[in-house]
């Protein structure tokens, strides 16, 4: 006798959303004090991001595309509204657990790669490894593993300087994958790349969602990128649409 067993189809197949977003922003707002001026950037941002979708945020330059994305990675707060991350409200958080939600649920990749001058890709990947107490032999097999999944098991052993702007970014990528955030923000990852590396960053970020149900953030001036996320956010004079 056989049984029809209903087989669970992925959100990001079915256009169903069935669970609660991963983030949800709501009226969130962020002005800076310089010299006794108040600086308005962020003036009403509002919206929602599932796990397994690509969002891309677009906008000129100094709209607020990066202070946006050092609040949902927990680097900054608010000045009003607010952000649940993880079905967490993100603005009461005291900074011992908001620093453990960003260490375990948040991985970075900065448009200057940020990586260790004078450490191996290994190592550099590890970071975030050592900070989560992960044990030496566990993170260097997986940072190893994560390498070559992009493409870089060639080059465990290098250090920054002797790679290209693409094989650091990807370093970058690999690093920002190594606790296998539920959340990965992206601030111009492809910004200093040409077509072919943007290219492949792109696909490791759609794969992350499409693979590992991940909510990615990418933040991007270029038209090719935005158009490969499953929607698109845009920063229009503090606000979102
Ligand atoms: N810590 C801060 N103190 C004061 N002003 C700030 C601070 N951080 C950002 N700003 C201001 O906020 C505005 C938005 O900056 P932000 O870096 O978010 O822009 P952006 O959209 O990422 O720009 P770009 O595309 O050039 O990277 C800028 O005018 C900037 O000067
Ligand atoms: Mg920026």
């Amino acid at each position: 006798m056989s049984v029809d067993v209903p087989v669970p189809v992925p959100v990001a197949v079915s256009g169903r959303r069935t669970s609660a977003p991963l983030l949800r922003v709501e009226r969130l707002t962020r002005h800076f004090e310089v010299s006794g001026t108040r600086i308005d950037v962020l003036l009403d941002c509002t919206f929602d991001v599932h796990r397994g979708e690509v969002v891309a945020i677009i906008g000129q330059s100094g709209s607020g595309k990066s202070t946006l994305l050092n609040v949902l990675g927990l680097l900054d707060t608010p000045s009003s509204g607010s952000y649940t991350f993880d079905a967490v409200d993100t603005t009461v958080l005291r900074e011992g657990p908001r620093s453990r939600l960003r260490g375990e649920g948040v991985g970075f990749v900065f448009q200057q790669f940020h990586l260790l001058e004078r450490r191996s890709a290994l190592a550099n990947v590890a970071v975030p490894m050592v900070l989560g107490g992960v044990p030496a032999l566990r993170r260097r097999s997986r940072a190893k593993e994560l390498l070559e999944s992009v493409g870089l098991g060639h080059r465990l052993n290098s250090q920054p300087h002797q790679l290209s702007g693409g094989e650091q970014q990807r370093v970058a990528l690999a690093r920002a994958l190594s606790r296998e955030p539920a959340l990965i923000l992206a601030d111009e990852p492809t910004g200093a790349l040409d077509a072919a590396s943007s290219t492949m960053i792109m696909d490791q970020l759609i794969e992350q969602a499409r693979v590992r149900d991940s909510a990615v953030v990418v933040v991007t001036h270029d038209p090719k990128i935005a158009d490969r996320a499953d929607r698109v956010v845009e920063l229009v004079e503090g606000r979102t649409r």
